[in-house]
């Protein structure tokens, strides 16, 4: 059986894609090979942090290693916060601070439109492949919602209405940029 790293810390991520790998495929995370780094991620766009990551437990521990990094990115901010999603207003990464500040700085804007970009860095022996995910939408001006995290709140994915706070998780996962990207990277790992 093929062994990969999803270099993540984060459960609800792995369990994820877990269901979604091919059962010839065993997902193995920085917990199971006893990876406890806090990975920096200190490139200045998502594609080089997804790098970043990967090449980390690549040489790091020999192993096949796919990491993803996600960004928020406003029109009317210039693609804005982008790579600073997380520590938009700060390095605690709170949610609520990130999300005030948006909509303060989008006051006053005519676009709102946005999108979220995942990107999936795969690394192993024989490819350096990398994998995109965008779902377009825009950000409304008061959060709605209780599900999801991050900006879900304020977030409404093309061509519905409801926030992906509001949306079941299944339909998220469906039309989320995480879940494009994932479908494409298992696609190809099916192909090899
Ligand atoms: P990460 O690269 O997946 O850790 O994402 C970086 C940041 O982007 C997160 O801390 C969130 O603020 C935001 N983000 C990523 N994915 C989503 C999402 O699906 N919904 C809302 N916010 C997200």
């Amino acid at each position: 059986m093929r062994k990969i790293v999803f270099a993540t810390h984060n459960q609800n991520k792995l369990k994820e894609i877990r269901t979604m790998m091919p059962r010839s495929i065993k997902l193995l995370s920085l917990d199971d090979i006893l990876c406890h780094d806090e990975i920096p991620e200190t490139a200045d766009t998502i594609e080089g942090n997804a790098k970043l990551k990967a090449d980390h437990v690549y040489y790091k521990y020999n192993l096949p290693c796919f990491a993803d990094d996600t960004g928020l990115e406003v029109e009317a901010l210039g693609g804005e916060p982008g790579v600073r999603s997380a520590r938009y207003a700060g390095n605690d990464k709170n949610s609520e601070a990130n999300i005030d500040k948006l909509l303060f700085n989008l006051k006053h804007k005519e676009s709102r439109a946005a999108q979220f970009k995942t990107v999936i860095h795969l690394m192993d022996k024989k490819e350096n492949k990398r994998f995109t995910g965008i779902c377009k939408g825009h950000i409304i001006e008061n959060k709605r919602g209780d599900g999801g995290f991050g900006y879900d709140p304020i977030f409404v994915p093309e061509d519905y209405k409801e926030t992906f706070a509001e949306l079941s998780s299944a339909i998220k996962n469906k039309i989320s940029h995480r879940g494009l990207a994932v479908k494409k990277l298992i696609s190809y790992l099916k192909s090899i």
